[in-house]
């Protein structure tokens, strides 16, 4: 089983703020760092790290950018042999992080957002039914991305976000599993609390095993019917950036290495409590090896 991941690479410009800006607000930040970041860029890094096969298709700009992108998952053992250059500016991000490591994230698609179907026919053809295909919502051409995985078969996780009207034009049906926040969860229901989101999806995609994470109330899992629950690892919150990506990557090595919903749920928490007592994106997610060691 090989897992691709197709999805967003960016650079994210992470600004140190006392608090979130509001509008029409001047405000000096105390620090700015630069990270190799994306949903996509961090999953896979999470899922290598956790110690999955894991392959990334996506693309970078030639601004100058797209080799530190490269070089972060390549460091990190993600194949990224089927990463397509292109020409124009890659994908980056201003992120905000407060005193209470709250962030907010504004982003530029770049280069994420020009996958044509030629180059998708290009990556699909190194995998068959069995594999395993990643996504969010940071790249053009979902829809069609997840129709042909589903024609050849293979296994599609969805992690709706940033969740937008883009994403109604995806076939949900074809979704086995999904990795959803608290905010994505309300915006896709309608409902608010985690029992009543979960029953949205009981109700709507029966068959799909469905993650959702709660901030600090946890995580909780829907599968076959039943609801397994798991709380946070407490630690001290640095900044939260990544921590969903973390999560995603190891609940998904985990789970696809056959333990249970409640080990995967477990793992999870412990690696996501890493990725946030530390600054950045990518960086900051642990691997399997230092969870053994903790
Ligand atoms: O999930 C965190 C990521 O979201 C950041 O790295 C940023 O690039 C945005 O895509």
């Amino acid at each position: 089983m090989k897992v691709l991941n197709f999805g967003s690479l960016n650079v994210d410009y992470v600004y140190t703020v006392d608090h979130i800006l509001v509008p029409g607000e001047t405000q000096s930040s105390a620090q700015r760092n630069v990270f190799a970041g994306g949903k996509g860029l961090n999953q896979s890094v999470a899922l290598a790290k956790a110690g999955l096969p894991t392959y990334h298709a996506g693309q970078v700009g030639n601004d100058g950018d797209g080799e530190m992108l490269l070089r972060v998952l390549d460091e990190n053992g993600v194949d990224t042999s089927l990463i397509q250059r292109i020409d124009g500016p890659c994908g980056h991000t201003i992120i905000q992080v407060d005193k209470e490591a709250q962030n907010c994230i504004l982003l530029f698609g770049g280069a994420n957002r020009c996958i044509s179907a030629a180059y998708r026919d290009q990556v699909f053809s190194h995998f068959s039914a069995g594999d395993v295909l990643v996504l969010q919502n940071e790249i053009n051409d979902l829809p069609q991305i997840i129709d042909q995985a589903y024609e050849k078969g293979m296994k599609i996780v969805l992690n709706p976000s940033p969740f937008d009207a883009y994403l109604d034009q995806c076939d949900w049906n074809k979704i086995d599993i999904f990795f959803i926040n608290e905010v994505e969860g309300a915006q896709i229901s309608g409902k608010t609390e985690a029992d009543d989101i979960l029953d949205w999806f009981r109700a709507n995609h029966p068959g799909a095993l469905v993650v959702l994470t709660l901030g600090g109330a946890g995580s909780c899992c829907l599968k076959d019917g039943e609801v397994y629950r798991q709380e946070i690892v407490p630690v001290k919150a640095v900044d939260t950036t990544a921590a969903g990506d973390t999560f995603t990557g190891f609940f998904l090595k985990a789970y696809l290495s056959g333990q249970s919903v409640s080990e995967a749920l477990a793992l999870a928490a412990r690696a996501s409590s890493v990725t946030v007592s530390r600054p950045g994106a990518a960086n900051s997610i642990p691997t399997l090896a230092e969870l053994h060691q903790a």
